[in-house]
């Protein structure tokens, strides 16, 4: 039976929900985890991501922040869609452009329960967030949470930026996901 997102029946995406659900199990344990998925413009990828929002447990926060094709993107452009749901610790230190603060700041935040850090559209994201992703990603193993990251056909671009960033990236490259 398809599940409904957003009014849409969501076909032939049940591979792909269990690989992410699955990693959110590891979050039990204090492993974070990097997932990848990678598809053409309007294969699903938000949708997706949508999709996989809805299957987590209530204890699991979720937070989804977008990268835009724009000449001069702000920095930690997704950061700031998710600043609704950080602490003023976290947004003080966005606004305040410290990059050590802020990144000191979200790993605490991080690192105080579980959660998804979701970015959509990485192949636009702005330098600093690509900073932000490697920081985090080296780290993957000491916090719980899965970087859920999806990005369109220059995904290779997008994601080679990260090799070499942490073994659980390794991982990930060669387990992430196309969608067909
Ligand atoms: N698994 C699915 N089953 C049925 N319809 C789907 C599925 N995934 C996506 N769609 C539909 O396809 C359209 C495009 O989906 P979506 O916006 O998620 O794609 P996208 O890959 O994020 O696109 P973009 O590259 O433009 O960001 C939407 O109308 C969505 O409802
Ligand atoms: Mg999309």
């Amino acid at each position: 039976m398809p599940r409904k997102v957003g009014g849409v029946d969501v076909l032939e995406r049940d591979l792909q929900l269990d690989t992410l659900v699955e990693a959110v199990d590891g979050l039990v344990r204090g492993h974070g985890r990097v997932a990848l998925i990678g598809a053409e413009a309007g294969a699903g990828k938000s949708t997706l991501l949508r999709a996989f929002a809805e299957r987590l447990p209530g204890n699991v926060q979720f937070r989804l922040g977008r990268c835009d094709d724009l000449s001069t993107p702000a920095s930690f452009a997704p950061l700031w869609d998710m600043a609704p749901t950080l602490p003023g610790a976290v947004t003080d230190a966005l606004g305040a452009g410290g990059r050590s603060a802020l990144f000191a700041a979200l790993r605490d935040e991080l690192a105080s329960s579980p959660s998804v850090l979701a970015v959509d559209d990485l192949q636009w994201a702005d330098e600093a967030t690509i900073d932000l992703v490697r920081h985090l990603g080296r780290r993957i193993d000491e916090l719980p949470v899965v970087m859920c990251m999806h990005s369109g056909v220059t995904r290779s671009t997008a994601v080679t930026r990260f090799d070499g960033c942490s073994a659980s990236w390794a991982r990930a490259r060669s387990g992430s996901t196309s969608l067909h």
